[in-house]
């Protein structure tokens, strides 16, 4: 039987220490891009994408992603009353907009140790994991491009973006084979992987990104990996056994990504998205231009 992906897990228990302090007490995912906390993008992904099924994977300090998907009563009686009809739309529509289950990681002992915390929420069906600090602009949504691969492939599918260079040593790296004549050339099995290589030993120049579908046995073979860098479950090397079980592709995604984890790339990010508004684009260029940089 074909089986398709319902469920999308969100690892939100990192500390986000490259954001101390303004991570101290309070999530990273709660950042906003402009207007919009970051975990919001990765939520109103997963629905574009046909999953209404969320599955956070939280920790300490993180409540404010439960009271933002929460209803608000006293904020929306306010908004209400003062007649703010547009504000009150935007709130209520978060809220309705989906059903999120929460599971604690007691300690943040890595994103396979986070992936592993949702294995009883999940069951023993296809899932995807997106990791809501990889913001992607993309026409189709990208969750929504590796669930029509999967559909085919009925495989694990990674999904993977070309970096040029020495900042290939940033992420894992894929060795893989292209599959010819399928998905425009943007389908690669995997053969194996290299967390953060030295550029001359990268096996190519496919990094992983944070969206990921996967079949149940990744649960199987995480409660095999031993603990790796820094005491923590790498989901790489879960990936790494998985591949001695099974198939797994990657996908060469259509679309922007920012990376919203890092600062650099969130204040990028941040400009970008506000350059796109209606509301802020053409202020926020004609600041930008004023500032006469060299
Ligand atoms: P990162 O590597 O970005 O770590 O995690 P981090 O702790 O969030 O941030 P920094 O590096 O300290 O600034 C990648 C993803 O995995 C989740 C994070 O929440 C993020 O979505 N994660 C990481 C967990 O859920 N649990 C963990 O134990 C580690």
């Amino acid at each position: 039987m074909r089986q398709t992906v319902c469920k999308v897990v969100f690892p939100a228990a990192g500390l986000g220490t490259r954001f101390l302090p303004a991570t101290k007490a309070q999530p990273k995912e709660m950042l906003p891009l402009v207007d919009k906390p970051i975990i919001q993008y990765g939520v109103e992904e997963a629905l574009a994408a046909g999953c209404n099924q969320i599955i956070m994977v939280t920790g300490r300090g993180k409540s404010a992603i439960e009271d933002h998907f929460d209803v608000s009563f006293e904020l929306e009686k306010i908004l209400d009353e003062k007649k703010k009809t547009d504000l009150l739309r935007v709130v209520r529509e978060i809220s309705d907009m989906i059903h999120v289950a929460y599971v604690r990681q007691k300690e943040a002992l890595g994103l396979g140790h986070a992936v592993l915390t949702a294995r009883e929420l999940v069951g023993r069906e296809p899932f995807a994991v997106l990791l809501a600090d990889d913001v992607i602009d993309a026409q189709v949504p990208v969750l929504k491009q590796m669930i029509d691969v999967f559909e085919k492939t009925q495989s694990s599918v990674l999904a993977t973006q070309i970096v040029e260079g020495e900042a290939i040593s940033a992420y894992g790296v894929l060795d893989v084979k292209p599959v010819d004549g399928q998905s425009d050339g943007r389908l690669y099995e995997v053969f194996n992987m290299v967390e953060k290589p030295p550029v001359e030993e990268a096996p190519s120049n496919l990094a992983i990104i944070g969206r990921y579908i996967l079949t149940p046995t990744i649960f199987d073979v995480l409660t095999q990996t031993q603990m790796g860098k820094g005491g923590e479950i790498q989901l790489t090397d879960g990936l790494r056994l998985l591949l001695k079980r099974e198939k797994v592709y990657a996908y060469v995604y259509e679309g922007k990504r920012h990376d919203t984890g890092d600062k650099l790339g969130f204040l990028k990010a941040t400009i970008e998205f506000a350059l796109k508004r209606d509301d802020l684009g053409g202020a926020l260029k004609e600041y930008l231009r004023q500032l006469k940089l060299d």
